[in-house]
């Protein structure tokens, strides 16, 4: 399975921000074609990145985006406005969004289901808190968040992350083995949803990954990439994460 590393950069980067970032990764990575690799910028620089990524390899993604077609829904981006300025990804359902947004298991799903709609890969991100995890719930909450979040969802073009909540911004990376374990647990939820095309479904981890830690997460068997936040922000830093070494 291709790995799929993908940059979230949150509220971070201006348009010429964004130019200066691309100058520099671009060539880094040009011959790079066994990975997918993925740059979600803010709304505001996407035009900006999809012309500095113009004819490369890298591919344009959203953070988020409304489920509705069209209309009065004043501040909010239609899935066929992030197909018309060049994304062929949106992530939906970060922690950020449900824990400060409020979005919840039915807001997910519907976003899920209008991005496929549209043509586009949806990044479901799923993951428990640290006192979901203290208290022994974190199985219940990730297949809760699956199993809502995915109904009716098609397996085709969907790209799943694990981002354990503790474990974001925070320098506290899970262990390959608690990371590993969680992966195989979506991944049989995953089967319970689609039964063999389970398997074809990537799964990435997220949370506090560096270009320390990454080889030995992309060495888990569950783990088919990464959803990285401030690594990304810096073109070498992105550069290492995207060139980890694989295991022979
Ligand atoms: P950090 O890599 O900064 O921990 O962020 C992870 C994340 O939330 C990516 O979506």
């Amino acid at each position: 399975m291709k790995y799929f590393i993908a940059a979230n950069w949150k509220m971070n980067k201006t348009i010429s921000e964004t130019r200066e970032f691309l100058e520099g990764f671009i060539p880094m990575v040009k011959d790079i074609t066994d990975i997918d690799i993925v740059i979600a910028p803010p709304f505001t620089a996407l035009s900006a990145a999809q012309d500095g990524m113009k004819g490369s390899n890298v591919l344009l993604s959203s953070q988020d985006m409304f489920w509705e077609e069209k209309g009065a829904y004043t501040g909010e981006v239609a899935p066929a406005m992030l197909l018309d300025a060049g994304c062929r990804h949106v992530i939906i359902g970060h922690s950020e969004r449900r824990q400060y947004f409020h979005e919840d298991d039915t807001v997910v799903n519907r976003k899920v289901r209008a991005a496929q709609k549209a043509g586009l890969g949806a990044i479901f991100c799923v993951g428990e808190s640290l006192d979901e995890r203290e208290a022994g719930k974190t199985f219940e909450v990730i297949k809760s968040e699956v199993e809502q979040g995915l109904a009716e969802v098609s397996p085709d073009n969907l790209v799943v992350a694990y981002e354990p909540i503790w474990a974001i911004g925070t320098g506290k990376t899970a262990s390959n083995e608690q990371a590993q374990e969680v992966h195989a647990f979506i991944r049989k939820t995953l089967a319970g949803l689609y039964s063999g095309k389970a398997d074809t479904i990537r799964i990435l981890y997220g949370g506090s990954v560096t270009p320390e830690n990454v080889d030995s997460l992309m060495a888990c068997h569950d783990v088919n990439g990464a959803l990285v936040g401030g690594a990304s922000l810096k073109p070498e830093s992105f550069y290492k994460i995207v060139s980890f070494k694989k295991e022979n």
